[in-house]
């Protein structure tokens, strides 16, 4: 048979392929002064002295659909299996601010993620599961406040004390206005409410990882590896310079910054990627907000491997790209890691698959020598070359956001979005070229696909939520939810109090999160993109 073409395609950055790196790659490069050690400035090798030699990274399974008795039974299954830390998927009617029977949720209650209206939903989510013994991340923007408040309480049920409870919230809206869209608020209030949760958590929650600032979503949009990067750091250092001129000083805050990155299947780019961030980082900090704390400049990142790159032909070749790409995360020294399950380009991951992602994880950690060792490209020509390179791809593409006045002037200007989709119709056209090969799609595909029986979500999800919440109604004291909501609605409009308090005594009140987010929109406003965002 005919050889095909050999094509060579183009790395995911577009750095172009370097066939040979020698010796030349790396002419008077000084390994002590441009990596340092693992756990010190500039952490381009770790940022702790042991990495995975000391502990393994967190196996932070993403999961969450349905009613809250269903996610929490999914969520028992996975601490059965060896899960470490627990991540929340929420449905879009919570992620907006919508109860269950808002009109604006019809048809999306318990979809994509977990349906959440009232503590009483959090109180079964989590039943069952020690809040001291688990650390939960909660992927929820706009009202992560009002979720965080909720787990707090449904702590202090469990008589677990505010300041043992270890999670995150992603509470990243910045990148909401770039990539996926679930936000409420505009700038200017959502930027005043994630400094709130910032100087509440500092005080009440201390262990508590405020922000999950995330690259993630913009490289599933398209974003390059220097985009994605670039426009995640300078997204957090407007998070930081906002807290900072709120008054906070920033030892205060920063060292409960956290990040969240994709893994690609490009794997050495991809370890070199999550090398050139840590530096770039701990230089920011450093250098331009004057962080002393060491913990200031660490980088702390999960990583998920990219969803955008699973196919639905042949899907069981996506066990081999997660597997690759969990093993780039590991080697650029991830923090936690989410692995893909190989059917969800079909539907909701069955069981089966969603375990066999989890044990990709523990053969990774368990029964290859990738924990033996920290930084093991350390001073390798390939990946301290593209390191580099990298670093300083993002830093030209970080100065010329510097220059449009910042992240959110430049995402008022669409700069962001307008580069993502650039790269995005880059990557289209190699792959209809046949120049980006995926494996199944336009190359060594099946003349007929294999049979596969998806996971179905029961309909009748969304009438039992909206019975739940009629019932919650009926059994609450109106007076106190609603005095307990105006309060929040004088907070919000002033410009010094802290929205969290009042917010949580609504909470307990049993305020539902529509009502909640619904004193806040009436106080603040909704977010309407114009032409340029
Ligand atoms: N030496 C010394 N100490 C070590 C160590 C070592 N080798 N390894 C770990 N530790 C310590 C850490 O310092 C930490 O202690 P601390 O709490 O006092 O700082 C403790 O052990 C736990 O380690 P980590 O904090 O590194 O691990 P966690 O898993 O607890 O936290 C994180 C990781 C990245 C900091 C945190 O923010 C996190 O868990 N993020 C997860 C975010 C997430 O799951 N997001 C899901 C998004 S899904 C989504 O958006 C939708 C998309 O799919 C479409």
């Amino acid at each position: 048979m005919a050889q095909e073409p050999e094509t060579t395609r183009s790395t995911e950055s577009g750095l172009g392929v370097r066939p040979v790196y020698g010796p030349e790659a790396l002419e008077g490069w000084d390994p002590a002064a441009r990596l340092g050690e693992p756990g010190a400035y500039p952490f381009t090798r770790g940022i702790h002295p042991t990495m995975y030699t000391g502990r393994p990274w967190t196996m932070r399974q993403y999961a969450g659909f349905g009613t809250a008795a269903e996610s929490n039974a999914r969520y028992r299954q996975l601490i059965a299996h060896g899960g470490h830390g627990l991540s929340v998927a929420f449905d879009l009617p919570t992620q907006m601010g919508h109860d269950s029977d808002a009109p604006e949720a019809r048809g999306e209650v318990g979809k994509v993620g977990v349906a959440v209206d009232s503590v009483e939903d959090m109180r079964v989510l989590f039943d069952g599961i020690p809040l001291d013994r688990v650390s939960t991340s909660m992927t929820i923007n706009a009202p992560a406040a009002l979720l965080l408040l909720m787990y707090q309480i449904v702590a202090e049920e469990q008589g677990v004390p505010a300041d043992r409870l270890t999670g995150t919230v992603q509470n990243d809206v910045l990148k909401e206005y770039i990539a996926r869209g679930t936000y409420i608020f505009p700038p200017a209030p959502t930027l005043r409410l994630t400094s709130d949760i910032f100087r509440y958590c500092h005080t009440a929650i201390p262990r508590w990882n405020t922000i999950s600032i995330s690259g993630y979503h913009m490289a599933e949009a398209g974003a390059s590896p220097a985009q994605e990067i670039a426009f995640t750091l300078t997204n957090g250092i407007e998070y930081v310079r906002t807290a900072v001129a709120a008054g906070m000083d920033v030892d205060d805050f920063a060292p409960r910054l956290s990040f969240f990155f994709v893994a690609r299947t490009t794997l050495l780019e991809e370890i070199a990627k999550f090398r050139a961030a840590r530096r770039i980082w701990a230089g920011v900090m450093r250098d331009r907000f004057g962080a002393r704390n060491p913990r200031s400049l660490m980088l702390r990142f999960h990583t998920q491997t990219a969803g955008v790159q699973l196919t639905a032909q042949q899907p069981e070749l996506n066990l081999v790209r997660v597997t690759v790409q969990a093993l780039a995360a590991v080697l650029g020294g991830t923090q936690s890691l989410h692995t893909n399950s190989y059917d969800e380009a079909i539907a909701l991951p069955t069981d089966k698959a969603a375990r066999l992602a989890l044990r990709t994880q523990q053969v990774l950690a368990h029964e290859t020598d990738v924990t033996a060792t920290v930084d093991p490209f350390a001073g390798s020509y390939a990946v301290e070359s593209l390191t580099d390179d990298l670093e300083q791809a993002v830093l030209d593409l970080m100065t010329r956001i510097d220059d449009l006045g910042g992240a959110v002037s430049a995402i008022e200007r669409g700069f962001q979005k307008a580069e993502i989709e650039r790269n995005a119709y880059r990557i289209a056209r190699e792959t209809d070229d046949g120049d980006r090969v995926v494996v199944g799609v336009n190359r060594f595909r099946l003349d007929e696909e294999e049979p596969y029986e998806p996971l179905r979500v029961d309909p009748a999800i969304e009438a039992r939520q909206c019975e739940r919440l009629a019932a919650l109604r009926a059994d609450r004291d109106r007076r106190a939810v609603d005095g307990a909501l105006a309060r929040l609605r004088e907070a919000a409009s002033g410009t010094s109090e802290n929205v969290l308090p009042p917010m949580k005594e609504a909470l307990r009140a049993r305020a539902t999160v529509g009502e909640v987010c619904g004193a806040l929109r009436e106080v603040w406003g909704s977010h309407v993109p114009d032409e340029s965002f």
